[in-house]
């Protein structure tokens, strides 16, 4: 049994291997304070540390966040440049600490398409914690599954088109191992995918991955969200029975 202190939330030993998590309501948060929108995202980076400290100590394997869709560039100018900035702020002030508590950084998307600043401290990250084997903080930024789907059936077509395979040698494995996600393995799909702010849609995330996985939605706000709220959902994750398409034993 794993209990939070505060809350006295007491789950059990089936923790989700893979949690995958967008993070929404950053905006609403700072509009309902009068204050910029982008006031929310650097809250929302905040809540990053506590719930990565959280996960990484409950014994979750794999945490995936979704920090900035391909999408996302439809933004003002200003907004997308400050989610630019923010993985810079981010792994300058809390790699000692992911290096200290074991957690490897790794990211899922295009990260050729971000400034150089922010390729620069992204690899840097990825390369200063790369010893780590207790967790992955796995960020998926400049991410979006239609793009990925789209490069991975581009890739496959190739690979036939150069006689390396034939069509018959396509199946859910090779696919898999041609996601941008393939370096996660068998930890690929995420076990429970939480979003938060109360919107109900899935936002061109992971959507091979989540096949299977166990959805839960809060109507917290991301910069609200705390190390309680996610034990909340953790423990939801806990009473779905997953059944993977076959019947209870
Ligand atoms: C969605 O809220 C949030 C984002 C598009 C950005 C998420 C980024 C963070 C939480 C910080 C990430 C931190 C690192 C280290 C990269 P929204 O702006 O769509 O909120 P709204 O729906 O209320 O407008």
């Amino acid at each position: 049994m794993k209990a939070n202190q505060q809350s006295k939330i007491t789950l059990n030993e089936n923790i989700p291997n893979h949690v995958a998590i967008i993070m929404d309501g950053n905006g609403r948060w700072a509009q309902r304070r009068f204050m910029p929108r982008v006031a929310g995202h650097k809250r929302g980076m905040e809540v990053v540390k506590t719930i990565t400290k959280a996960a990484s100590s409950l014994g979750v394997k794999v945490l995936t966040l979704y920090a900035f869709s391909t999408e996302n560039w439809k933004r003002p100018q200003d907004e997308v440049s400050f989610l630019m900035k923010l993985p810079i702020t981010f792994f300058d002030t809390f790699v000692p600490e992911l290096i200290e508590q074991g957690v490897r950084v790794k990211v899922t998307g295009n990260i050729e398409g971000l400034p150089q600043a922010t390729q620069d401290a992204v690899n840097r990250a990825i390369s200063d914690t790369a010893h780590g084997t207790k967790m992955i903080l796995n960020f998926a930024l400049n991410y979006g599954s239609r793009d990925e789907l789209t490069q991975m059936t581009r890739s496959i077509a190739q690979q036939v088109a150069n006689g390396e395979i034939v069509p018959e040698a396509i199946d859910e494995q090779l696919i898999a191992r041609n996601l941008q996600t393939s370096f996660l393995g068998d930890l690929a799909d995420p076990d429970l995918l939480i979003r938060t702010s109360g919107e109900e849609r899935i936002s061109n995330f992971l959507l091979w991955q989540i096949a299977y996985s166990e959805l839960v939605f809060t109507d917290t706000l991301w910069p609200d969200f705390n190390e309680q709220t996610f034990m909340e959902m953790i423990k939801e994750y806990q009473k779905r029975d997953r059944r993977f398409g076959a019947i209870k034993k």
